[in-house]
């Protein structure tokens, strides 16, 4: 007769008690977050930071919890270390592609995401073209949606990595200058960690062609806080953080820059314009880089650069993110 053996005892998991403070369905942009909230959020990492260290890396904290993935535009980073996040607390996984799913037959957001419940799942992550989709998901249906990145909108575990990763080298962020630089129209990546960072009471500058900077936005308010200026030479001096965009090629199809040259020799971040900022300022990218393009090989690969941490420390923060999720649901 077959044995089923009881699985071995699993390590200790943090304590929920200890993260109280951040009790949400969703996570959909960083937006809705308190102070309070992102400190929450920070201290958890902290505590998954330490988990990842252990010689075995893993708790069973939400075993029993399944996480799937449902991404229908590419990922390497987000994708893998949901996935990754997700295994190393114990919860089951289930990746889902636009291509090679009953999307491909038609299937709605809205019915995808409700079958996704019917089998069980707790959390959905979803990246989607289309700005909103997330928001659209969560209303209808009583799983957790975390927005993997929707259109230009919202990235808002990206946003929670980067701050994580700037605490962990600068500490606070209160009065610290933090230069953002690319295609700021068009970047969901910009646009949360805009918010993140002003309640960590930065000095957050956005730097940029003239075509591609959310002028409109910033004079109406929505980025209310942020400096904005086509000068990157003039906003990286003094800064403590320097973040590099992805210029999208599409872009430059689409008419808003003049030609790669004319990008690289405005905007890119290379050694020159490195020194002008504080000594020992952070080069982050939120990836993935075109190296050579927004920023130069040896910058992204230099002894200012953490943009490797930034993709370790995400495991960390997506663990958190997970954890505060369905545990400040469990009743
Ligand atoms: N930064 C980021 O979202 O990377 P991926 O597209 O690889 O997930």
């Amino acid at each position: 007769m077959l044995e089923i053996k009881e699985q071995p005892a699993a390590p200790a998991g943090p304590e929920p008690a200890a993260f109280e403070g951040w009790k949400a369905k969703d996570l959909l942009d960083t937006d809705t977050l308190s102070t309070a909230n992102i400190e929450t959020i920070m201290e958890t990492a902290e505590a998954m930071r330490e988990v990842r260290a252990r010689p075995v890396g893993k708790v069973a904290t939400l075993r029993g919890a399944t996480v799937a993935t449902l991404f229908y535009e590419q990922s390497t980073r987000t994708r893998a270390s949901f996935e990754v996040a997700a295994k190393a607390l114990g919860a089951d996984v289930v990746n889902l592609s636009a291509s090679g799913s009953s999307v491909e037959k038609g299937e709605s957001l809205i019915d995808t995401v409700r079958t996704l419940e019917a089998i069980g799942t707790g959390v959905i992550v979803i990246r989607h073209k289309s700005s909103g989709a997330p928001y659209l998901a969560a209303a209808n249906t009583s799983a957790s949606i975390i927005n993997g990145g929707d259109g230009t909108h919202a990235h808002p575990t990206q946003a929670l990595l980067d701050l994580f990763t700037m605490r962990r080298h600068v500490g606070s962020l209160q009065g610290r200058k933090v230069v953002i630089v690319g295609d700021i129209l068009h970047s969901r990546v910009a646009r949360s960690n805009v918010w993140t960072l002003l309640a960590s009471g930065a000095r957050v500058v956005l730097a940029g062609p003239p075509t591609l900077l959310p002028r409109t936005l910033a004079l109406s308010g929505e980025l209310g806080g942020c400096e904005v200026t086509a000068d990157f030479d003039d906003a990286i001096a003094g800064a403590d953080v320097v973040m590099a965009l992805r210029i999208q090629k599409e872009r430059q199809e689409g008419g808003l820059i003049p030609s790669l040259r004319e990008y690289i020799r405005g905007y890119q971040l290379n050694a020159t314009r490195l020194k002008r900022a504080n000594p020992g300022a952070l080069v982050m990218h939120p990836g993935p880089m075109n190296e050579g393009i927004e920023i130069a090989p040896d910058v992204a690969h230099g002894l200012a650069s953490v943009i490797e941490e930034q993709v370790a420390n995400g495991v960390a923060v997506r663990m958190a993110v997970l954890y505060l999720i369905v545990t400040g649901r469990a009743p």
